[in-house]
């Protein structure tokens, strides 16, 4: 497996990169079910000149990408990340992250985020008023059997820096990780 500048794709390529990012997502009830969805979300970041990824490729074959948006002069936002079903827990979402965090310290950032939702019970938050006081449920925070990429993030050493409480429904948070490089 290796990664390689998303720019360098050919445009081809930009189908295959949807396709993963509506299959890796789709137990999600905010994935890019509606048709054409995920090819727009591509076509969108590819266009935007403050969006960057890499593409992890097993031959010729894409079976996972990430991207992140250079939102502050020290600070960019990571989305998304999405690994192809068949291909997860084999290294290749850690291997993406390397390679951005590789990136991202080159051109001086200082910190990485991103919103991590749960609209499906991957978490204890999941179902909970968390107003008042949303922060004092931070350190509690864990996944549930249901799994979460909260636990990928923790395992590269993102902290939940932030809770968005009810934004994909009352009891369906966003959940804000953070990582200083
Ligand atoms: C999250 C994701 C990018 C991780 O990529 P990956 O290639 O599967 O991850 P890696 O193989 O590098 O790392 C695996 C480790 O991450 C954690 N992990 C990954 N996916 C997990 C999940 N669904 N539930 C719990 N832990 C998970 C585990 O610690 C795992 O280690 P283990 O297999 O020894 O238990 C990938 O599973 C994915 O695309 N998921 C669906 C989309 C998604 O949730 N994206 C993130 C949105 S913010």
């Amino acid at each position: 497996m290796e990664t390689v500048d998303f720019a360098a794709l050919a445009p081809a390529r930009h189908a295959d990169a949807a396709l993963i990012l509506r299959e890796a997502l789709a137990h999600l009830p905010s994935a890019y079910n509606a048709p054409g969805e995920a090819e727009a979300e591509v076509a969108q970041r590819t266009a935007d000149g403050d969006w960057l990824g890499h593409a992890a490729l097993e031959g010729e074959r894409l079976v996972g990408w990430i991207g992140a948006i250079r939102t502050y002069s020290h600070g960019w936002e990571i989305h998304p990340l999405v690994v192809a079903p068949s291909c997860q827990r084999r290294g290749i979402g850690s291997a993406l992250l390397a390679a951005l965090e590789a990136r991202a310290r080159g051109e001086g950032v200082l910190t990485l985020f991103l919103g991590s939702d749960d609209d499906y019970g991957g978490t204890i938050l999941f179902g909970r008023n968390l107003w008042p006081d949303a922060v004092s449920h931070v350190a509690a925070t864990e996944a549930t059997a249901r799994g979460h990429a909260l636990t990928f993030y923790r395992r590269h050493g993102y902290e939940i820096i932030g809770l968005l409480p009810d934004v994909n429904g009352a009891g369906r948070p966003d959940i804000l990780l953070a990582k200083r490089l």
